[in-house]
């Protein structure tokens, strides 16, 4: 076996812990896919105020985080394990900057405006624990921007570390349209020095962009989907930073995300009407039957069913939804959201609900369990994201027969082939365009092959219920990349 590796993992937010997105379910499971493979993972995050202290074993000792203008705070920390295995988690507990209802904004949707020490703290706080637990950490894999400071701090303020001298550096960027842009005076609370603030790195627009400092510094980052790994290097999905990741291309990978097929499986999910699989679809037609009783929709069997699950953000391509609704619930059938985010969303799909309550449900609101009758109920899954790093739903769809209609970017156009009537092959259905009328003729072509050729449907689920996107693979792509980078970072050390 190759050599065990020393992890740090941090993150701002983890399941089952705090979750607002994939992020989460990325935090969750990798660290312990990566345990699997014999590597010593610790995860470090934020004790929001919703994570019950008294739950969690204290951890001795108050933990001191430079930081610099803001002098050196005290936290305290706290420990419990990733469920269903050894892996620990670290909590940082600071009352000031995570004592609060949200993780990122208010409960009115304002981000808070002190994010950028929020975060900087956690980043430093995770190096100050390694110090602490006398752990010395091989790779230091950091996610997005909210601790894409480490990449940079390995290099600038812990560079002499003992902690720290043979650590190389991964970045994943989750989202590249969240990019953590401040006031430059937070430069004096990272202290990585003003030499640092130059268009290269850190500066952007006269302020501070800590993703983009993130990226200057790891040794290799990565992307969630090989697609989105591409797309970022155009201006059409580089959000600003489309040059500087050329300038960075040569270090750039795309790995796939997996997913927890405990959670997210047909034949043993505990939320559903009824189990199925492969070898007995029965149950999924009592799933439709409950899903739409229970959205006090007519329990029609042969409509088609549409589903959708996700944040309410212009990301996901709530804009064509919207756009194009009226339209397809003329097309005879139904569908139902479950979703929170923009408000005009929330309240313009309330009001379709309103006018078509034998057509359209919409829930809004967060459910885990909703989404899990969503997935198993529902025939056809919508997803027309405008971009998506990797996507997770759509992943989930494959595995309980559902089959997803997606826009071919990111990770939905890696992980769905398209329909071929020719040969009946393919697990959904693509279009390429953000249009309106390409995502109507598109749900309309879906909608008809379920409806009129209903072989070629049952094929197509059978293929995607059969596949599998599990994080063993994903792990051992990382494993790969962390071996590589660390050796070139050694290399490159001794130069
Ligand atoms: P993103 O991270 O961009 O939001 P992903 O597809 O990677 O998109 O992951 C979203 C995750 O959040 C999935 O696990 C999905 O089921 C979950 N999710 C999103 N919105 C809701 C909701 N309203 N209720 C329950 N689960 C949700
Ligand atoms: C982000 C992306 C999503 C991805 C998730 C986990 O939130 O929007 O596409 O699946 O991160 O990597």
């Amino acid at each position: 076996m190759n050599q065990a590796l020393n992890i740090l993992f941090t993150a701002s937010e983890v399941v089952p812990f705090a979750k607002t997105g994939g992020l989460a379910d990325v935090a969750g499971a990798l660290p312990k896919a990566l345990a699997r493979l014999g590597h010593n993972v610790i995860v470090v995050m934020p004790r929001y105020y919703s994570i019950d202290k008294s739950k969690l074993e204290h951890v001795p000792g108050p933990l001191g985080v430079p930081m610099g203008a803001m002098g050196e705070l005290w936290a305290g920390v706290y420990k419990d394990t990733l469920p269903g295995s050894d892996v620990p988690v670290y909590f940082i507990d600071f009352e000031r900057f995570f004592g609060r209802s949200g993780l990122y904004a208010d409960e009115n949707g304002f981000s808070y405006p002190d994010n950028d020490n929020r975060f900087i703290f956690l980043s430093k706080a995770a190096f100050q624990l390694c110090k602490k637990l006398a752990f010395r950490p091989d790779i230091i894999h950091a996610h997005d921007w909210h601790t894409a400071a480490q990449p940079v701090l390995r290099n600038t303020r812990f560079a002499f570390d003992d902690e720290f001298r043979n650590a190389a550096t991964v970045l994943t960027i989750h989202n590249l349209q969240h990019q953590g842009q401040f006031f430059k005076g937070v430069m004096d609370v990272m202290e990585v020095g003003w030499e640092h603030f130059n268009p290269h790195e850190l500066e952007a627009m006269d302020g501070v962009n800590i993703l983009k400092g993130g990226i200057a510094h790891a040794d290799a980052v990565t992307t969630v989907s090989r697609k989105y790994a591409h797309e970022i290097r155009t201006p059409e999905f580089g959000f600003g930073l489309d040059g500087h990741i050329r300038a960075h291309a040569h270090k750039l990978y795309g790995i796939l995300n997996g997913v927890d097929y405990e959670e997210w499986s047909p034949d043993i999910d505990p939320y559903i009407a009824k189990r199925y699989d492969l070898d007995d679809m029965s149950g999924k037609a009592l799933c439709k039957a409950d899903m739409q009783e229970r959205f006090n929709l007519p329990v029609w069997d042969d409509v088609p069913l549409i589903g959708f699950v996700g944040r309410f953000a212009e990301q996901k391509g709530i804009g064509l939804i919207a756009g194009t609704i009226e339209g397809l619930l003329h097309l005879n059938l139904q569908m139902v959201m479950l979703g929170t985010g923009e408000k005009w969303a929330e309240g313009f799909f309330s009001d379709i609900a309103r006018r078509y309550p034998d057509r359209f449900a919409c829930h809004v609101g967060y459910s885990n369990k909703l989404a899990h009758i969503i997935e198993a109920g529902s025939d056809l899954f919508l997803m027309p994201s405008l971009f998506e790093p990797c996507g997770l739903n759509q992943i989930y769809s494959l595995r309980y027969g559902t089959l997803p209609i997606v826009r071919a970017t990111g990770g939905l156009d890696d992980t769905i082939q398209n329909y071929d009537p020719a040969t009946k092959t393919g697990n959904g259905f693509k279009f390429d365009w953000a249009t309106n009328d390409a995502l109507y003729h598109t749900v309309k072509w879906a909608a008809d092959t379920y409806r009129y050729d209903r072989d070629a449907y049952t094929i197509m689920q059978r293929t995607a219920m059969q596949a599998r996107f599990d994080w063993e693979r994903a792990a051992k792509q990382y494993e790969d990349l962390y071996y590589h980078t660390l050796y070139a970072r050694r290399v490159a050390d001794y130069r």
